[in-house]
């Protein structure tokens, strides 16, 4: 796992642009997997700049989000679908087609999983994978606990995720109670993953994941066992370090 560390968000957020800007010049039909939550805004924000400034073009890249809430629409502010257009693809120039989501309100859920597993599959894999962590370890939605061979599946979430997200929602009630995840497997076979750990709630998480044991009970560390991560992270998520 190679480290870089920056003094704050913003130079997080720039460097990991960097980086994933590299990745598309040199092959401009990236398989780009993204996350969504608080951590990746700023890197979103950097690569639509970017795109307006040097016009890099997302019209070959496939992108494949690593979750979606259970039992929200597409249109509901919350879902990850809104989250993606109102933070990304409304602002490049990806054809919307190639924009791939998990569908929390496919009829047949258990389907849902294998096709969404599937189709990454038949397009080749995902090259470079944006992953944040969540403070009890988790990565995409896969809780403590998650089998490292699980695929795309059902997840019940954690309380405390529910909590941490509630945030975003008008009140805990409102937050769902389950999520349709890419797995612990599904993410370890990207090529390339970049791992973006900002701010001092998310010092734990990092300390654990660096110097902890692999073990199922705190998913991220199997990233140490991946070739290819690069973690980027801030001042002060390398409080405990
Ligand atoms: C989101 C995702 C989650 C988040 C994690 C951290 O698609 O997969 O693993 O990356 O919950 O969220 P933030 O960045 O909001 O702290």
């Amino acid at each position: 796992m190679i480290l870089i560390s920056t003094s704050n968000y913003e130079e997080l957020s720039q460097k990991a642009a960097e980086e994933v800007i590299s990745r598309i010049n040199q092959n401009p039909s990236l398989n780009l997997g993204l996350a969504t939550g608080s951590t990746p805004t700023g890197l979103y924000q950097k690569l639509i700049r970017d795109h307006k400034q040097n016009q890099t073009s997302y019209k070959e890249v496939n992108t494949f989000n690593l979750d979606e809430y259970i039992g929200i629409s597409k249109k509901d502010r919350n879902s990850y679908h809104y989250f993606m257009c109102e933070h990304l693809f409304e602002h490049i120039d990806i054809p919307l087609d190639q924009t791939h989501i998990p569908d929390g309100t496919a009829k047949n859920l258990d389907e849902e999983c294998m096709r969404y597993e599937q189709f990454i599959v038949e397009h080749g894999g995902i090259d470079l994978q944006i992953l944040g962590i969540g403070q009890n370890g988790h990565i995409g939605f896969n809780e403590p606990g998650t089998p490292f061979d699980s695929r795309t599946h059902i997840i019940d979430l954690a309380e405390s995720t529910r909590k941490a997200n509630s945030r975003f929602f008008d009140s805990l009630e409102d937050v769902p109670k389950q999520a349709i995840t890419m797995g612990i497997a599904s993410i370890m076979d990207s090529k390339e993953i970049f791992l973006l750990v900002s701010g001092a709630s998310k010092a734990k998480a990092l300390s654990r994941l660096i110097n902890g044991e692999v073990n199922e009970q705190f998913p991220a560390s199997i990233l140490q066992k991946h070739e290819n991560v690069t973690i980027f992270v801030d001042k002060e998520a390398t409080a405990l370090l």
